[in-house]
């Protein structure tokens, strides 16, 4: 399988092969660096990681990984370059094509990665956009994977807004994957309908799913994985909590909800999470809205079936492994 040369920028691009190749791989880089096995295979290479959202766990996976690699990282901060106040994303990607052999993107729009990879000549890889998250996806079904051993045939549960980022990039691999994805919600938070269909398709080749509901007891009976994110993302505005706290409240993960899943159902989340108040903005809301915690819990974020601080660790291997199979030549 050769992935030499090419950018991540959204699942649909990879083939269910291409993807259980790289959760392979990652699977295998864990191991490497849990016995402490060098992987330092690309000395006097570089990449850039361009961060125009903020981020912990992209940006320090996205470090960590090209340091074990070997490689050299230059970090650009949502304020600190020139990118589409002087400089556009056409030029800015000519010239990090000229300095780096890959180039990380965390942005807005979708078309602002596709731009950068148009003219980038060096693979550019997806950290995050408005529409796809799709190294955050490769991390959670690597999680997947770690708990039930497969992933064909398991039941990933989406509570909330599914219409953003992880609704679109989590439908999109668990219907490549064999898996059966349901977005549970009041229906105006389904996904788009051009890429419901184009999923639907992925899911007849796959032999998995896609399905929408807004009813908690048809989304979790049997449900292998309850996932959700936070109800208002990064760039829209601050008017939309209350609307998202009013109709998502239904769909919190509460200890109630666990129960209607699987015995042995686990919970995942891509965090950062607003579990409780311990934050500027849980606090904030906490005051504006009386609540106590927004999408889950407390109880069910740190109970047992919370597998988020692995899913978490995962990002870097996953992501270690996106960048060694597109800049090539591993030594493995
Ligand atoms: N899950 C995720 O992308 O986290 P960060 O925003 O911290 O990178
Ligand atoms: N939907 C969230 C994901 C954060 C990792 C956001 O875009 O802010």
């Amino acid at each position: 399988m050769d992935f030499k040369g090419r950018s991540l920028l959204t699942l649909k691009d990879y083939t269910p092969d291409e993807i259980a190749y790289l959760l392979d791989l990652s699977a295998k880089l864990k191991d490497m660096k849990k016995k402490g096995v060098a992987t330092d295979w690309y000395h006097g290479k570089n990449i850039a990681l361009i961060f125009e959202k903020t981020s912990t766990r992209t940006r320090c996976a996205f470090e960590v990984a090209a340091h074990d690699l070997g490689l050299g990282s230059t970090y650009l901060d949502p304020s600190g370059s020139q990118i589409g106040k002087k400089e556009s994303i056409a030029d800015t990607a000519k010239v990090l094509g000229r300095m780096y052999e890959g180039i990380e993107y965390r942005g807005f729009g979708q078309e602002i990665v596709e731009e950068l990879a148009r003219h980038a000549g060096v693979p550019v890889w997806n950290g995050l956009t408005n529409e796809y998250h799709p190294t955050q996806v490769l991390a959670d079904l690597l999680t997947v994977r770690e708990n039930f051993g497969d992933l064909r045939g398991i039941k990933l549960v989406y509570l909330g807004d599914a219409r953003f980022n992880m609704g679109n990039s989590l439908m999109v691999g668990c219907t490549k994957m064999g898996m059966h994805f349901v977005a549970c919600a009041p229906k105006k938070y389904f996904p788009d309908a051009g890429l419901v269909s184009l999923c639907g398709e992925y899911a007849k080749a796959s032999g998995g799913s896609a399905s929408f509901t807004e009813s908690l007891d048809e989304a979790l009976v049997g449900a292998d994985v309850v996932y959700t994110d936070v109800w208002v993302s990064m760039g829209e505005p601050d008017h939309v909590w209350e609307e998202r706290i009013k109709e998502l409240t239904p769909y919190k993960v509460t200890g109630a909800a666990m129960a209607k899943a699987k015995p042995g159902a686990i919970f995942l989340h891509c965090l950062p999470s607003f579990h409780d108040l311990d934050t500027k903005i849980g606090a904030e809301m906490g005051q504006r809205f009386g609540v106590k915690d927004m999408e889950v819990t407390d109880e069910v974020f740190l109970s047992p079936a919370s597998k988020v601080f692995d899913e978490a660790e995962n990002r870097m291997h996953t992501i270690k492994a996106v960048i060694a199979a597109t800049l090539g030549d591993m030594k493995i």
